[in-house]
């Protein structure tokens, strides 16, 4: 009779737990103990929450753990984001999350010391326009290098996967490190296979488990203890590097993001809360890799597919490249104005690949009045992006691919307000400038100098992977070299 008094309990407990919050904005229908995991197919998670928004409004709720309110359409994440962005600033915190960042970076912290420590990483990027090292010169630099490893190839296929990966991590590497690695090299290599690793991990069924079971997960063995160790052993890699600036660098003559930190942790001593500390450090550099590689990385994959899909705007892009820039001289952020139609199709590309596609999950600070609903305190908001960048209120043919979306009659390029790859408001992506410029200057130099094609016989495949990004399917590609006397 014991059991049955539990069983009976636990139901009951489910049951209240079940109910939808007084006030909360409708919603399918959430099962005992599944809530609306049925609901939703983790594979596909963005494209079930924009067709429940059909059913429910842009404004719902559905129970997963927790209760979540997720937001659909422009104007209704824009209304959120932007016009109530103070209520809305906040990360929710979920146990392995916290667990492994302690506290700590920029992604997942909240309140005092996610200001300081987001105020600081943006400042120290945007000083890093001018001059030799500036992001331009780092940006092209490793372009070189990248374009060399596709040279040697000889137009045989392959994976642009990990190629575009080293890349653009480098490019990370030589901001927060002040130098590049030897795509050869051996750390360089272990450190790409852990953050891939890692990046699969987070997204697994187990990181799911673990957040809604962290006490008795925490005792179990199982991939959740692999991702732990893995990020450990990600951050004895980065102290190592840590370690090395503290020796030789110069206060006055700050080189990188480490050295720029060191410095700032020196000036904050009397400010505890605004955590800047060593173990901070290690965090945020972290959190710059996390954000910055994968993201850019396939956004690019996604591009050189979609060229290969359509070989006549890959052709009206190289020739407007060839028009604006020619072959003598590399591509150049100034030369933006001037490729009209290469930016459109970079924004499409990124529109359409739409590699974030549920954004990261935001906390209301306060009850909010969204429309008619009004989303309590502490309550987890999903902005759901998707439904921004195929908003059919919003775009000519949202499911088609049309670099005209950012182009009016004359040609000229124009600004898309439903536009929200990086999100928007007090917590849209701290890198966005950074990425803008390596998309741009990646994309353009790949079509100057080479021609992308699918293996004879083969056709692109353009279906996506749902993980941490939404992803092209691992496949081989041909690249072949435009102009041979450039080589
Ligand atoms: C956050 C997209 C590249 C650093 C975000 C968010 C999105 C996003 C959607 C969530 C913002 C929100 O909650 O409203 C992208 C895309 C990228 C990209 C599509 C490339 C194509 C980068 C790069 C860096 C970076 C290159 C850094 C070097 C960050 C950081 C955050 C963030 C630190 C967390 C900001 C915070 O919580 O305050 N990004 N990102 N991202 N991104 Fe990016």
């Amino acid at each position: 009779s014991f059991l049955v008094f539990i069983i009976v309990f636990l139901v009951l407990v489910d049951f209240a737990k079940n109910r939808r919050p007084k006030n909360f904005p409708p919603g399918p229908l959430a099962l005992p103990f599944f809530g609306n995991m049925l609901n939703i197919d983790f594979k596909k998670a963005h494209l079930d929450f924009t067709k429940l928004a059909e059913a429910y409004g842009d404004v719902y709720s559905v129970r997963l753990g927790g209760w979540i309110v997720v937001l659909n359409g422009f104007k209704t994440v824009k209304e959120a984001l932007v016009n109530q962005g103070d209520s809305l600033e906040d990360r929710p915190q979920d146990p392995l999350t916290t667990e492994i960042s302690g506290n700590f970076g920029v992604i997942s912290t909240n309140g005092y010391l996610w200001r300081q420590q987001r105020r600081f990483a943006l400042l120290t990027l945007k000083n890093f326009g001018v001059g030799k090292r500036s992001l331009e010169f780092i940006i092209l630099e490793e372009f070189s290098h990248l374009s060399k490893e596709i040279t040697n190839l000889n137009g045989k296929p392959f994976n642009p996967h990990l190629m575009m990966n080293n890349a653009v991590s480098n490019i990370i590497c030589s901001l927060v490190f002040g130098h590049r690695f030897q795509y050869s090299d051996k750390d360089f290599q272990m450190m790409m296979q852990l953050f891939d690793q890692a990046l699969l991990l987070e997204t697994s069924i187990w990181a799911r488990v673990y957040n809604s079971m962290p006490g008795l997960m925490s005792l179990l063995p199982g991939p959740h203890q692999t991702l732990k160790k893995i990020w450990e052993t990600v951050k004895d890699f980065l102290r190592v590097e840590i370690e090395q600036h503290k020796k030789d660098r110069d206060p006055e003559e700050p080189r990188d993001y480490i050295d720029c930190y060191l410095n700032e942790i020196a000036k904050n001593r009397e400010d505890y809360a605004a955590g800047f500390s060593e173990e901070n450090l290690v965090m945020c550099t972290l959190d710059l890799f996390v954000a910055g590689s994968e993201t850019t990385s396939t956004t690019l994959r996604w591009a050189l597919l979609y060229m290969i899909k359509y070989p006549e705007i890959q052709e009206k892009v190289q020739a407007e490249i060839d028009r604006v820039i020619g072959q003598s001289r590399q591509p150049s952020m100034a030369d933006r104005a001037n490729l009209p139609y290469t930016d459109a199709v970079l924004h499409e590309i990124q529109r359409i690949g739409n590699i974030v596609p549920l954004s990261l999950a935001r906390m209301t600070t306060k009850d909010v009045r969204i429309g008619e609903h009004v989303i309590p305190k502490g309550t987890e908001v999903i902005p759901n992006l998707t439904s921004v960048m195929f908003d059919k209120n919003e775009w000519a043919t949202p499911h088609s691919f049309n670099p005209e979306h950012f182009l009016n009659k004359e040609g000229k390029f124009v600004k898309h307000p439903a536009f929200m790859p990086f999100s928007a408001g007090k917590r849209v992506c701290l890198g966005e400038s950074l990425a803008r410029m390596e998309l741009f200057l990646f994309f353009t130099s790949l079509m100057q100098k080479f021609t992308f094609t699918m293996p004879a016989g083969e056709r692109p495949m353009m279906g996506f992977r749902f993980g941490i990004t939404l992803s092209p399917q691992s496949q081989l590609i041909c690249a072949t070299l435009r102009h041979q006397e450039h080589n």
